[in-house]
């Protein structure tokens, strides 16, 4: 059986979906359910014996501890984070507290429990951790796109706590010879994306006849990967990937926010056009923008794609349209999660934020 840590939030749901239904190996699911963890996202395994979910924090030595052992774990997939970025520039401390410190308290588990498997399951062994673009920092609009050597320069308090997480995943290797790898993602987008990130809100709200909260210019570029691929991925450097060793995932496609934001408003106006016929382009409204904003992010995913033969199976076209199309049919889903607490958050994100 694998553990996967965070298999409630928005990866790591479609992880455990596509896991069960492409693998097909039991999987021990570990989340804390903090606001992003959703059970709800993982009804349909219900009553289905090869999903085991347990509440908890992977900061809880003793409890992951157990958990490895009692299960007989043979490889550990962390997508377990905090992971917005505007709410680590509101609330920094939670960052620190799961990325860094529940990462040490995980690795210690998965130290101890690695460290006393017989010599064939240790050698078998894996831990793969799953982390971010955002580590290597922003770009200029002319710069090569960030390979594996780039180095680290983190300019949140989100991609810095990913960044340290990664720093002690790669000294534990060093140090102490457990079998990891890393893989460093551009933007997922896809179902189950809490509808407090770019995409998901943008649709969320233009179907609420909310503003489009674009921020500062809207120029700031991202590389969008759809969620599935991502899953793909992280399947094949499970299975493939050389230890100690870092993977770029990404999607080949870089685009500025206001673009994305527009993309979207099309296909709503296509799918689910507005009563008065007009766009949904007409709700879009420039805010004050993000502290520290980064311009731009773009990954060479040369090497996964060399050496592990790993390429991403859609395009943004195909990818956005089944996004659209998800959340047009999972009305019921969104207005659930949209709970108390989504809500204070966007008054804490939003209700201070001037209209540019
Ligand atoms: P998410 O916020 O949707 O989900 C995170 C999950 O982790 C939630 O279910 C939450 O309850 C759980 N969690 C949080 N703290 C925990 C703790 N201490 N112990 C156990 N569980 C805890 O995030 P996501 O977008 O699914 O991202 C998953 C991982 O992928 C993160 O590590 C993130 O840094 C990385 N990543 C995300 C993206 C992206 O575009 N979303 C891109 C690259 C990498
Ligand atoms: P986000 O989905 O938060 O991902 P990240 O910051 O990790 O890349 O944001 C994607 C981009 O969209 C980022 O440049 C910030 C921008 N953005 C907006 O312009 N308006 C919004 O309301 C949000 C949430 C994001």
């Amino acid at each position: 059986m694998i553990l996967v840590t965070g298999g409630a939030g928005f990866i790591g749901t479609n992880f455990v979906l596509d896991w069960i239904a492409s693998v097909g190996e039991p999987v021990l699911n570990l989340d804390k359910l903090t606001y992003a963890g959703n059970l709800e996202n993982l009804a349909s395994l219900a009553g289905d014996a090869r999903h085991r979910f347990v509440q908890g924090d992977i900061g809880d030595t003793a409890l992951v501890g157990r958990l490895l052992a009692e299960n007989e774990v043979r490889a550990v997939v962390n997508f377990a984070a905090e992971s917005h970025v505007d709410r680590s520039i509101h609330g920094p401390a939670a960052f620190v507290e799961t990325n860094v410190v529940g990462t040490f308290g995980l690795l210690e588990a998965v130290r101890a429990y690695w460290g006393a498997l017989p010599a064939e399951r240790k050698s078998a062994f894996r831990f793969l951790h799953v982390s971010t673009d955002e580590v290597y920092g922003s770009l200029d609009a002319q710069a090569p796109a960030f390979t594996e050597q780039h180095r680290y320069e983190p300019n949140s308090p989100y991609s810095a706590s990913k960044a340290a997480s990664d720093h002690l995943v790669r000294a534990y290797h060093h140090t102490y010879g457990l079998p990891v790898v890393t893989t460093n993602c551009s933007n997922n987008y896809g179902p189950f994306h809490f509808p407090e990130k770019l995409i998901p809100l943008m649709i969320v709200n233009a179907l609420a006849g909310k503003p489009l909260p674009v921020y500062g210019d809207g120029q700031q570029v991202r590389d969008w990967l759809y969620v599935g691929d991502h899953c793909s991925a992280i399947r094949r450097v499970l299975e493939a990937g050389q230890l100690g060793e870092t993977y770029n995932v990404g999607g080949w496609n870089e685009k500025p926010n206001l673009e994305i934001v527009r993309t979207v408003c099309a296909l709503l106006d296509e799918k689910r056009p507005r009563v008065d016929g007009k766009s949904y382009a007409e709700q879009i409204a420039y805010v004050t923008d993000r502290p520290g904003h980064d311009r731009r992010y773009a990954i060479d995913a040369r090497k996964i794609e060399r050496e592990l033969g790993w390429k991403p199976a859609e395009t943004f076209d195909t990818g956005i349209r089944k996004t659209v199309e998800w959340y047009l049919d999972h009305a019921d889903w969104v207005a659930r999660v949209q709970s108390g607490a989504y809500r204070e958050w966007l008054s804490t994100n939003y209700g201070e934020r001037e209209s540019a």
